[in-house]
């Protein structure tokens, strides 16, 4: 960690980056544009068993004060970015929503907010991630940009997603969440700042999912911020151990899917 950093960014950071530089972040922000998506029709109810396995936990206020326990263990990271939705006309349209005094009232730990580079809506979300990183930095609260594309899942590939990092890390971002892709060491390799691996859709199978993340992380990320692989598998507690033994105890792929079965078996 920097030693020129203040001690309250420090303090912060320490809290969703663990001593081993490693992060695990449970994603359950979805439904601040997708509604009651699928397995997170309640997320207070998706999320309590599997806190004892996360770093941080991603939601927005709405969902942190309805139906999380203050007393949790995890840190917070909030999503401070909205404005947009599934039916709604541009998926990119997202401005800041939540006001500094309630960033600090809520305790945040860091918060997260999505730009939308190369979109019709890139210099107004890159200014707000501007916005917040100038007034977070005030308050030693580092933020987390989010590398957000919308429909446009083309864009998940290493020649833009490395200039998109590259970007959000020269506006002073703290952390960069971004999609795993072939030539990942080229988004890593160009982005000053820590890189944490999103999941995206759910995928066929679970050792695919534990595949991507530990390839991300021997490629140069330092852990996940991962929502619908976890909380819409069959077995959630399953997955979440699981990735934290890959990402925090070095497990294998092959060691970490084995822990999955045992989990999914005694759970059945
Ligand atoms: C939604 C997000 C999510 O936090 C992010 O995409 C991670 O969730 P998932 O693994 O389900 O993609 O930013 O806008």
């Amino acid at each position: 960690m920097n030693g020129n950093m203040d001690w309250g960014m420090a303090n912060r950071l320490s809290k969703t980056i663990r001593p081993d530089g490693r992060c695990f972040y449970l994603a359950m922000d979805h439904g601040y544009f997708q509604g009651p998506t699928h397995c997170l029709e309640q997320p207070g109810k998706a999320a309590e068993p599997l806190l004892p396995y996360i770093d941080a936990l991603f939601v927005t206020r709405g969902v942190l004060r309805a139906v999380t326990n203050p007393a949790m263990n995890p840190a917070l990271i909030l999503r401070v970015s909205g404005g947009n939705s599934m039916v709604g006309k541009d998926l990119a349209n997202e401005e800041a929503t939540t006001a500094m005094d309630d960033i600090i009232r809520l305790n945040a730990s860091a918060v997260g907010i999505s730009v939308y580079i190369g979109s019709d809506y890139e210099h107004q979300t890159l200014m707000a991630l501007a916005k917040l990183v100038n007034e977070c930095t005030a308050y030693g609260i580092p933020v987390m940009a989010v590398t957000a594309v919308g429909r446009e899942t083309g864009k998940m590939e290493a020649r833009y997603l490395s200039l998109a990092c590259r970007i959000c890390a020269e506006f002073g971002a703290s952390v960069v969440k971004t999609y795993y892709c072939e030539g990942f060491e080229k988004v890593t390799g160009g982005c000053p700042v820590p890189v944490v691996i999103a999941g995206g859709p759910k995928t066929d199978s679970e050792y695919e999912v534990l595949q991507f993340v530990y390839n991300g992380i021997q490629q140069g990320a330092i852990g996940v911020n991962l929502g619908r692989n976890i909380w819409q598998n069959e077995c959630p507690v399953g997955m979440a151990r699981s990735l934290q033994a890959l990402i925090h105890e070095n497990a294998t792929p092959q060691e970490a899917y084995e822990l999955f079965l045992s989990i999914k078996q005694d759970v059945k």
